[in-house]
């Protein structure tokens, strides 16, 4: 090896704890928006759908991501949306003019049809109510009516419309993203704030054990962040569990190096509202502390031009259908390192979205089922990042790009899971030229052993998957090592990399 290839180093050891990782930072989000729904989860007369329209393709692709909470049905949707047109019988549920996107919404799935397929595909739901065009009224109706076992007009509602057992949903977003213009029912701080507060008080008097998320910016480019965390947090504080976050990032200026730092930015975007969330809690002398549930995340802005040109009111159009490509999946892997190396405030994260929509999931209308770039890093955290997320103390050397100083080359967070006694390391190697030599001192982990490194590398970082076409997937790294407590690899340039130890399974050591 030439002397001066790029190197870095890691220490790995089981007393830098972070926190548990909360297995909802893997959720992800489906809104009525778009093909996610119709034409996505939902195709009846699909030769894989099942009685009740859904598609068993996209079931088992959303399976074999272990999805464990589902945001739902929006998204801007909700800001305007009225849920009992989505209960009771098919033939009796309106057509509506949907506001947001400028569709037109059926109505043939709605509430109770989409709590069947969550619990087909193992997920729980995460539901958002309107306080855009609605309010206390509607959400308490919408509580008691999922949450409340029966005897009561909205429970015995759902009693007959065939669903006897209450759903009994846990955690609920007080609105989406309140802050913005675009929203159906935008509302000032102060606004919300009560609103929020009010609505909450309500939901917790029917079901004390709900959960609730109270409404942050939009994303930490919106000209009154962090003032709206501020402002509707002195609110909320003492009803909300939660405050969300909400945050896409783009490479439209091709600035490749630049793009894959924009996590530089997410880290910045979680402190500030940690702090926010700190400073308010000392301001009420609060013991509770306020966590973040970052329920929409992802790369989005290949589909914008496209989008401008659909015409309005049709139903399922193709709407943000970002085709990902390879560089894509590495900032979605580093967003996902971010959420572990913040595993003590991060609570819940959502990839926005789940099929069609900004999606790891695409589908062909009454064809097949495939998998975007994004779903690789996706699957892989989900799978392997359970457990507690430890500190990784990294030496890296860094670059400086258009809108970051000081990028480290090297993006890792490490998950240790003491019941299958494994340890992963998840690792980016930005650089786009160079493999990055790591060793990583792993001597806490007596008796670990290799048992496998998995990579995801394409020479062109532009290169995306279709539907026939598979270009970006994972393979099995060779030359990585595990000796004497130290790991020795070669972390290809521009490369996602899980290295997994644990002390079974053993091989290359
Ligand atoms: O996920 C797409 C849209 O992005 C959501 O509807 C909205 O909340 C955000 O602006």
């Amino acid at each position: 090896m030439a002397s001066d290839t790029l190197k870095a180093t890691l220490v790995a050891d089981k007393s830098f704890v972070i926190a548990e990782v909360d297995k909802r930072i893997y959720g992800s989000f489906i809104e009525h928006l778009g093909r996610a729904v119709y034409g996505g989860i939902y195709e009846p007369g699909h030769p894989e759908a099942n009685a009740a329209g859904f598609r068993g393709d996209v079931q088992a692709l959303v399976q074999a991501l272990n999805v464990p909470i589902i945001r739902y049905p929006g998204g801007n949707f909700v800001s305007a949306y009225n849920w009992e047109d989505g209960v009771g019988p098919l033939e009796l549920r309106p057509k509506r003019l949907e506001l947001a996107w400028r569709t037109v919404e059926p109505n043939e799935v709605g509430t109770n049809e989409f709590m069947d397929w969550a619990k087909e595909v193992g997920s729980e739901v995460m539901m958002a109510v309107n306080l855009g065009t609605r309010g206390v009224d509607a959400a308490r109706n919408l509580l008691e009516y999922c949450n409340h076992p029966g005897v009561t007009y909205w429970s015995d509602l759902r009693r007959k419309h065939g669903v006897e057992q209450p759903h009994r949903i846990k955690t609920w977003c007080l609105g989406n993203e309140m802050d913005g213009p675009w929203q159906i029912g935008q509302k000032t701080a102060v606004e919300y704030g009560r609103l929020a507060y009010e609505t909450g008080k309500a939901m917790r008097l029917i079901d004390p054990e709900i959960e609730l998320v109270s409404c942050g910016s939009s994303s930490s480019a919106m000209p009154t962040f962090p003032e709206w965390e501020a402002v509707t947090l002195d609110h909320t504080y003492d009803v909300a569990d939660y405050v969300s976050l909400h945050q896409y990032y783009g490479n439209r200026d091709n600035d490749s190096a630049n793009f894959l730092a924009r996590t530089m930015d997410m880290e910045h975007f979680i402190k500030t509202v940690t702090s926010t969330c700190d400073y308010i809690k000392a301001k009420k002398r609060s013991k509770k502390t306020m966590y973040l549930s970052f329920d929409e995340w992802n790369v989005w802005y290949h589909s914008n031009d496209a989008d401008s040109r659909l015409e309005p009111w049709s139903v399922g159009p193709p709407q943000l259908e970002d085709h990902y490509n390879f560089e894509d999946a590495l900032l979605v892997g580093s967003m996902l390192i971010t959420f572990l190396r913040h595993a003590d405030r991060v609570k819940i994260a959502c990839l926005a979205q789940l099929v069609n929509v900004i999606a790891p999931i695409m589908t062909e209308a009454g064809g097949a089922a495939w998998k975007q770039t994004i779903f690789y890093p996706y699957q892989h955290a989900s799978a392997y990042g359970r457990g507690i997320s430890l500190q990784p103390i990294v030496n890296s050397p860094k670059y400086d790009a258009q809108d970051y100083t000081d990028v480290p080359y090297l993006d890792s967070a490490l998950v240790y899971n003491e019941e299958s006694e494994e340890l992963t390391i998840f690792a980016v190697n930005r650089h786009l030229e160079e493999g990055l030599q790591l060793t990583c001192d792993v001597r806490g982990f007596e008796g670990y052993r290799l048992i496998e490194h998995i990579v995801l590398h394409h020479e062109d970082l532009k290169a995306i998957n279709t539907a026939r076409d598979e270009q970006v997937k994972p393979r099995q790294a060779s030359g990585t090592v595990c000796k004497d407590g130290f790991v020795e690899t070669l972390l290809s340039k521009a490369s996602w990399n899980v290295i997994r130890l644990g002390r079974t399974n053993s091989s290359n050591c």
